[in-house]
């Protein structure tokens, strides 16, 4: 490891490109004379990706990489206290999509790798995506699956930390926020989208929803960031007319089919062995959520692990269902089945 009097030298010189990266290069030297070859490497590149001689690359935007969550600017940015960064871990493998969704999603992702192309010939390139659809069905995780993708960092924002019971301070804040996500690649996320984007005929609404949607749908239509906006919501019927259409893709989600639900069970199943065939509880799932899928699961796994079995067993499987359909009952009381 570098020695401490070079990592402290490394941290005094922030905001000197030069003196700081002679520092790195001297660890990346060290290192590699250590016999630390891959690591020397990893850390040369990511000295060149992050800093160019005589160039503070902390405050100029740069090519994408969710190692960009970790630089200097980000840790003053006043607009932090309004979003999450996180580096997405979930890709595609990971989740269970309706042709409908999987079709949307690998358009944007497409057209987002192959941005320069379709903008040499004028093009706009797909960046906003409307999610909708019940809890627990995959909106949130989508984002952190597109994120994943198009390797960019995922900025969600803080809904509650946005809506401010001050004058016109929504508006602001809301400014601020695709201001930080329109100086560098991500993938920005807009949770809990009713809250911001409700209806303007509303009657119980007063001017200042007026003003915030207005603002918002300004900002969106000027969103031309290198990467992508995604917007969801479980309440889509009380978002405002003219927010539909600012969006490339609407894409609805809905509790599973007997064939997601199949789907969902291999990849909860996947590094767990089960003595009985899957494909018989799936009927039991009907009107689950996947995420009350994946509690069940994750029930019956960790009963196998306590009770030190080889498998899963049936029995744990339909235990662990009780159990779930006792937490969701009024939910489910009124579902609406697609099996
Ligand atoms: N389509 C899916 N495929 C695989 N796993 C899923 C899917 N949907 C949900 N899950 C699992 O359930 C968890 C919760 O789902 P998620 O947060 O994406 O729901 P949501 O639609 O955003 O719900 P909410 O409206 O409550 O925010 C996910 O982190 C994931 O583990
Ligand atoms: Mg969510």
């Amino acid at each position: 490891m570098a020695k401490a009097d070079q990592l402290k030298r490394l941290i005094a010189s922030y905001g000197r490109p030069d003196e700081f990266r002679a520092i790195a290069t001297k660890i990346i030297e060290d290192e590699h004379r250590k016999g630390h070859i891959p690591l020397a490497a990893a850390l040369r590149r990511t000295l060149d990706a992050h800093v160019r001689a005589g160039v503070d690359t902390l405050t100029t935007p740069r090519s994408s990489s969710p190692g960009g969550l970790v630089n200097a600017e980000n840790l003053t940015d006043p607009a932090l206290e309004l979003v999450d960064i996180l580096e997405p871990k979930r890709g595609l493998a990971e989740i269970v999509l309706s042709q409908e969704a999987r079709a949307a999603f690998d358009r944007l992702l497409e057209e987002q790798r192959r941005a320069d192309e379709l903008r040499r010939h004028g093009l706009t390139v797909r960046s906003k995506l409307l999610l909708c659809g019940p809890p627990g069905c995959g909106k949130t995780l989508s984002a952190e699956v597109i994120a994943r993708e198009l390797d960019l960092p995922l900025l969600t924002a803080k809904t509650d930390m946005l809506i401010s019971s001050l004058l016109g301070q929504t508006a602001s804040n809301l400014r601020r926020l695709f201001d930080y996500a329109t100086r560098r690649p991500c993938v920005l996320f807009l949770d809990e989208f009713d809250a911001l984007a409700r209806s303007r005929t509303d009657s119980g609404e007063h001017n200042e929803l007026r003003r915030v949607v207005n603002s918002l749908l300004g900002m969106i239509d000027r969103f031309k960031s290198r990467g992508v906006l995604i917007a969801a919501t479980n309440l889509e019927t009380t978002l405002d007319d003219a927010i539909w259409r600012r969006f490339d893709d609407v894409v609805h989600f809905s509790t599973p089919c007997a064939e997601e639900i199949g789907r969902h069970l291999s990849i909860l199943f996947k590094n767990f062995p089960v003595n009985f065939q899957l494909a018989t509880v799936v009927p039991k799932l009907a009107g689950f959520s996947y995420a009350d899928i994946e509690r069940v699961s994750q029930d019956a796994i960790k009963t196998s692990i306590l009770k030190k079995r080889k498998s899963v067993t049936e029995t744990d499987f339909a235990a662990a269902i009780k159990s779930q359909t006792g937490r969701s009952a009024p939910r489910r009381r009124d579902r609406n089945s697609r099996t």
